[in-house]
């Protein structure tokens, strides 16, 4: 009798088939009859009952909670679909409360390291958890069935969260619970390594995959946990040992699975990549090359990975730019012109941000006085600590700066202890500063004319006009070429800290020669010390530098200013009045009242008298300065003064601003000149 006899072809046939599909869609060893073994690399094909919120997910992870769901605790279940025998005798297959079992699971919690509230490999009599909890109840219990022995359960806890309820240890643990949360063993996640011979501890809320696992051994009565990172063989020391005897709770059928819940607030992804578990033997290892990889990059950690990047990076710019723009300010503050004509007067070329810090930033407080020619501030150098005053004269045009530059350090050579000391200049867009010796007692005209300095005794004053005198001379005869100063007034004298007189601001006058339309001839003084002549012929001399020092002369001795206003209109021209004076035989008259006649009679005609001769109209007729000096030394004999009045003249405020406006202005300076009787004046024509 052959084999078709007994079985018909075609049941033949669909067995084969039966077979053949087994074998190729390579299904995980589930058998029909004895289904107590089976590998799973990922759960696309895997027989599980699903429940709450357990899904696989298209890769084939097994998902049993998520993150989405927040404002309910989640709980998820995933069991093998049929229930396999436990303790039981009755059947001949020898069935055991042995098992073996391994599978790899992550724990990826919403916030970083802050896990909601763990996952459980659980044998079970029942895969209906309708009335369980979440939270720490992990899905398996409810608060009133929770630690009784009816419920026949055994479960392999990897609780991410503290419940001192339950007796925790920690909230990075893994527990043997017998019916109950309150685990009969439990311990902190970490693993033996082979390699290095000791324990290593391992952050199961870390989101990376680890493998756990569990054997009990029958007949020794003995339950071990192994845990052990992703990818690492089984460490040779379980995490966990633990003897018992299984018989006692475990009942003849029972499911295989996993439990997992999450809390309010704190959840954490709960993903199961791959499961082995047999019944009949040691349970394979899992295959980690052929398990689904977990999502990459999740949505929670991705964000504040981007939104830190975008944030350092706008910081990155936000840096940048101010140290850009800190960078650009700095440099336009303390930006000067150099060029390349001015090297060789490095040694007199200062670094404007050295004036700009010596001067505190140009502040109005060492602001010294503000003249015709610009500002003039005290200053402190940084690195020498000498006291200076800077000058800040502005400048618009480029042309003749380079002449100018060489003038007035070839005048910083000037060496004469009646002469302010000039130490060198700087140059920026538009402005020049010249720097200078500071002078502590400021200029003259403050003692004669104001209450907040002391009055000058004769004494004092017949020095400062014979220094005064002295540093003209040299100017003039004395240095290897004609320096005039062009406007000698009492503000240009300045006093050093021994009341000596110095004569400030010479040469600059030269600053509107230079620069300017070479045809237009310029006129510089202060209206009082303004010769004559200068009105036809528009030229300074020293003739002219002898006038102004005349007129200087009689404002020193009789404390008033070459011209001073008198109510409206009318005019006192200093000279004038010395002039009637001294015809009426009265010349002492003259003298400043604030002396109260406490000088030296013999001194004081000298100076007047030398004042009348100096304010001649006539330039001839000036005495030169070196007779002045002489003069003014004793070592000469004064020449009898000229009887008509006519012959003194001085270029009064009405003639100038006539004379001004009678002449088209190119610089523009002096026709917006107020003609107060202190200011310089620029007058320019052609
Ligand atoms: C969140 O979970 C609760 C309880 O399980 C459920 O009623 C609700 O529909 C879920 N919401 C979403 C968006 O899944
Ligand atoms: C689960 O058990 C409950 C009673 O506890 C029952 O109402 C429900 O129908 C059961 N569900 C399934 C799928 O058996
Ligand atoms: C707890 O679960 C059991 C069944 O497992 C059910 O009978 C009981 O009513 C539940 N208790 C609560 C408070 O939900
Ligand atoms: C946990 O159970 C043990 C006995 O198994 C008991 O001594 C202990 O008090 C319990 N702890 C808690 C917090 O219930
Ligand atoms: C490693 O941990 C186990 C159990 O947690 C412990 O028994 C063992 O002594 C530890 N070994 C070392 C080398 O720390
Ligand atoms: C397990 O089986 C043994 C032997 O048949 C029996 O004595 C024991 O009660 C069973 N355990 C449970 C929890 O049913
Ligand atoms: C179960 O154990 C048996 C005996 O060791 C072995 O032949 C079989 O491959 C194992 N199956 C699985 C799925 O681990």
């Amino acid at each position: 009798m052959s084999l078709f006899q007994l079985f018909p072809m075609a049941t033949i046939l669909r067995s084969l088939h039966f077979l053949i599909i087994l074998y190729v869609s390579n299904i995980p060893l589930a058998f029909a009859q004895n289904e107590n073994q089976f590998i799973y690399n990922g759960f696309l094909q895997a027989k599980l009952h699903l429940d709450g919120s357990a899904k696989i997910t298209s890769n084939g992870l097994l998902q049993l909670t998520n993150t989405v769901n927040i404002s309910y605790p989640q709980v998820g279940h995933a069991f093998f679909q049929f229930p396999l025998k436990f303790n039981t005798t009755s059947s001949g297959l020898s069935p055991s409360l042995s098992f073996s079992t391994n599978f790899v699971f992550a724990v990826v919690p919403q916030v970083p390291n802050v896990g909601g509230h763990g996952m459980a490999f659980t044998i079970s009599p029942s895969s209906n958890f309708t009335n369980v909890v979440g939270n720490q109840y992990l899905g398996l219990f409810n608060s009133s069935n929770e630690g009784l022995t009816s419920n026949h359960i055994l479960a392999i806890e990897l609780d991410t969260a503290l419940n001192p309820e339950f007796g925790d240890i920690d909230k990075n643990h893994v527990g043997i619970d017998v019916n109950s949360l309150n685990s009969t063993d439990s311990a902190s996640a970490m693993y033996f390594s082979n390699k290095e011979g000791k324990n290593i501890s391992l952050g199961l809320t870390s989101g990376n995959p680890m493998h756990l696992w569990i054997d009990y051994d029958e007949a020794e009565k003995l339950l071990s946990v192994t845990l052990a990172p992703k990818g690492i063989p089984k460490p040779n020391r379980p995490l966990m040992s633990k003897p018992i005897d299984l018989s006692q709770y475990l009942l003849e059928s029972m499911y295989v699975g996993f439990s997992s819940a999450t809390g309010t607030l704190v959840t954490s992804d709960h993903y199961v990549l791959g499961w082995s578990f047999n019944k009949s033997g040691q349970a394979q290892s899992l295959d980690v090359s052929k398990l689904p990889p977990l999502p990459q990059q999740r949505k929670t950690k991705e964000i504040p990975v981007l939104m830190i990047m975008v944030l350092v990076i706008a910081v990155i710019l936000v840096l940048i730019t101010i140290t850009g723009a800190a960078y650009i300010i700095r440099r336009k503050k303390y930006e000067e012109i150099r060029e390349d004509w001015e090297r060789e007067y490095g040694p007199h070329r200062f670094i404007y941000k050295n004036l700009y810090k010596a001067t505190k930033g140009f502040l109005d407080k060492e602001l010294l006085g503000a003249g015709g020619f610009g500002k003039v501030y005290r200053g402190i150098l940084p690195s020498s600590n000498i006291q200076i005053a800077v000058k800040k004269v502005s400048h618009d045009s480029k042309q003749g700066i380079k002449e100018f530059v060489a003038e007035i350090i070839s005048l910083g050579r000037l060496r004469h202890r009646n002469l302010v000391q000039l130490l060198g200049y700087c140059r920026r867009q538009g402005e020049l500063l010249l720097v200078y010796d500071y002078m502590p007692n400021g200029s003259l005209d403050k003692f004669l004319y104001s209450n907040e300095k002391p009055n000058l005794n004769w004494l004092q004053r017949f020095r400062i006009l014979r220094g005064v005198a002295s540093g003209l001379l040299y100017l003039h005869e004395d240095w290897e070429q004609v320096v005039l100063h062009r406007d000698i007034k009492a503000s240009n004298v300045l006093l050093d800290a021994e009341l000596n007189g110095r004569l400030g601001d010479f040469g600059l006058s030269r600053l509107y020669d230079h620069g300017t339309n070479p045809q237009t001839t310029h006129v510089v003084g202060t209206v009082g010390y303004l010769a004559p002549e200068l009105t036809r012929t528009r030229r300074a001399t020293t003739c002219t530098d002898v006038f102004a020092f005349g007129a200087f002369m009689l404002e020193v001795a009789c404390g008033r200013r070459p011209v001073e206003q008198q109510g409206l209109t009318e005019e006192v021209i200093l000279v004038d009045w010395v002039f009637e004076c001294w015809r009426k035989g009265s010349i002492l008259d003259a003298s400043d009242p604030r002396l109260e006649g406490n000088y030296v009679v013999e001194e004081m005609k000298l100076v007047l008298k030398l004042g009348l001769l100096c304010s001649q109209s006539m330039p001839a007729a000036r005495p030169s300065m070196r007779q002045v000096t002489q003069f003014l030394d004793g070592n000469a004999n004064l020449p009898e003064l000229p009887n008509e009045g006519g012959c003194f003249g001085t270029f009064k405020g009405n003639e100038a601003f006539d004379f001004l406006l009678s002449i088209p202005s190119t610089s523009g300076k002096g026709s917006a000149a107020s003609l107060s009787s202190t200011d310089s004046i620029l007058i320019s024509g052609r």
